[in-house]
């Protein structure tokens, strides 16, 4: 199944996709040119049913001009496989469908993300009323408007006003019949078989089950949000429509700005040594790894005689995430829209991190610490020290607070770590993933914190909760330059630790 079944309708018509040019080479091939250079197809200049067929795909074609056209050249079997070829055209992005009504250019162009795709038609009737599910995102981008859904490997993007006009009346919702009515007859019955294709993809919705009730979207997709389950197809291959190595590390940036500095400039302000572990000691002395990783488990009471000292985070914050050392790695880009070569800076610490991009900051609200003074620091993981930048205020109340709530109100941390990521360090060099990337790296620095915590003899407690607004004006930092992604609970291990259930969180 592919999208042959385009074949019995004329006015779906296959056109090369627009980003992309068909270049006849010397060499007797046809090759396909886009942002990230070319693609060699299987079709060859010096075969007449590949040149017409290549010409056929220029202009548009409909799978019956395109048969009509090949069909004197081959015997029927071989017609059929030429067909069939083209759906292979499709998934790799290089033909666009597009709907065209006879006596009318082309309203919709439907555009692939790289995998298979079948279309299917449900019924559509007159009466009925459709509006755009909560998952589907009309909006603009590069001066046309594009229709995109959180879960489909295609999106739509209008080629006129009319049709711009058109899929917006669905935000509201519409009845078929007052849509059509607004057509010129031969365009109605290709539009419905468009509208019949959205609804069957569930981007058209029966207008009473787009509603935010989420009555009839099924028990599984009722449960999502729709933040989340964008971020989960865009950020995955298949249903994200960033195609021809856009995806993933294409440094879409050189030439365009230059990268961040794998360190973060210091903050003024007063600094505080941090005592260092002695490594050696530790290589031989410390607890097993096995133990440590057995004995993890999140602590949600502390010792409060004995709050955790600034040795001990001294400790924890070197073992975490210290900077290891740093260099300078040249990078190219191939694209042909951001050629260029540039060096990347970076600087390694403990945990593993996508592309080594370090991207991850640490800030510290310290309630109660040993030897420290109660306030608002940021690590420098260069210099291992800490630089106050508040006294301790009502904000940072408020962040303790928070970190309060997240734990169910059963934990106030003596410390908490707020982690914040320097996003330009990521999306200079990465589409698609850049945000879902920094969400993993939070992850494995958590992990990192949890065992450097459980080595230590440290209670810690990962956080879900944070506020990037309560964030930004503890920092004073933009929120898109570099927020707040992650917060982490530290406190000094109470003496009962080992007889305290896992399970009394979830009492
Ligand atoms: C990403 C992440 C977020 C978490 N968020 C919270 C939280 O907001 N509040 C809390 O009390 N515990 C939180 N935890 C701790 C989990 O509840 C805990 O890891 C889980 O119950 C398993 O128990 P264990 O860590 O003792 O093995 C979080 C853990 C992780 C990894």
């Amino acid at each position: 199944m592919s999208i042959i079944r385009f074949s019995g309708k004329p006015h779906f018509r296959l056109f090369v996709h627009p980003d992309q040019t068909v270049v006849a080479r010397a060499d007797g091939r046809f090759v396909m040119r886009n942002l990230v250079g070319d693609w060699k197809t299987p079709y060859r200049t010096d075969t007449e049913w590949h040149c017409r067929l290549m010409d056929a795909l220029q202009g548009g074609a409909s799978f019956a001009g395109i048969r009509d056209a090949i069909r004197p050249l081959l015997d029927e079997e071989q017609t059929t496989q030429a067909l069939e070829q083209i759906n292979d055209l499709f998934v790799g992005e290089v033909v666009v469908v597009k709907l065209a009504p006879q006596g009318s250019g082309p309203l919709v162009a439907l555009a692939p993300h790289g995998v298979a795709y079948t279309p299917q038609f449900a019924p559509v009737a007159d009466a009925e009323k459709l509006a755009l599910s909560r998952f589907a995102m009309l909006r603009r981008e590069g001066g046309r408007v594009l229709l995109e859904t959180a879960l489909k490997p295609y999106h739509l993007l209008s080629e006129t006003p009319e049709a711009d006009a058109l899929l917006g009346r669905f935000l509201r919702g519409v009845r078929v019949s007052e849509v059509l009515s607004q057509w010129p007859a031969p365009a109605r019955e290709p539009l419905r078989d468009l509208l019949a294709l959205l609804k069957h993809d569930g981007i058209l919705l029966a207008a009473d089950q787009a509603s935010p009730g989420r009555r009839d979207e099924g028990a599984a997709l009722a449960q999502w949000d729709v933040h989340d389950l964008w971020m989960h197809g865009a950020s995955r291959l298949g249903y994200t429509q960033m195609g021809y190595g856009e995806f993933g590390g294409v440094f879409p940036n050189i030439g365009r700005s230059e990268p961040e500095p794998a360190v973060r400039p210091a903050w003024d302000g007063e600094t505080t040594e941090l005592a260092r572990p002695d490594m050696e000691k530790l290589y031989a002395e410390d607890r097993p790894f096995a133990a440590v990783q057995d004995e993890r488990r999140t602590l949600r009471t502390y010792d409060e005689q004995h709050p955790i000292s600034a040795e001990q985070l001294g400790h924890f914050l070197y073992r975490s995430c210290r900077i290891l050392f740093r260099k300078q790695v040249p990078v190219v880009s191939s694209r042909s829209d951001t050629p260029g070569k540039a060096v990347l800076d970076l600087a390694w610490r403990p945990y593993p991190c996508g592309g080594a991009g370090y991207e991850l900051e640490t800030y510290l609200s310290v309630d109660r610490c040993a030897g420290l003074d109660s306030g608002f620091y940021h690590y420098d993981a260069a210099r291992h020290c800490l630089v106050k930048l508040r006294e301790r205020n009502a904000e940072m109340d408020r962040a303790l607070r928070i970190a309060f709530m997240a734990t169910g109100l059963q934990a106030r941390p003596q410390v908490v770590l707020h982690i914040a990521a320097r996003f330009r360090r990521v999306t200079w060099k990465y589409r698609a993933v850049a945000y879902s990337g920094i969400l993993r790296n939070t992850g494995v620095l958590y992990q990192t914190f949890y065992l450097v915590a459980t080595a230590m003899g440290i209670a810690p407690c990962g956080l879900g909760a944070g506020d990037i607004e309560l964030f930004r004006k503890m920092t004073g930092l933009d929120p898109v330059v570099e927020g707040s992604v992650g917060d982490f609970g530290l406190g000094s291990l109470p003496a009962d630790y080992r007889a305290q259930s896992r399970e009394t969180w979830f009492t």
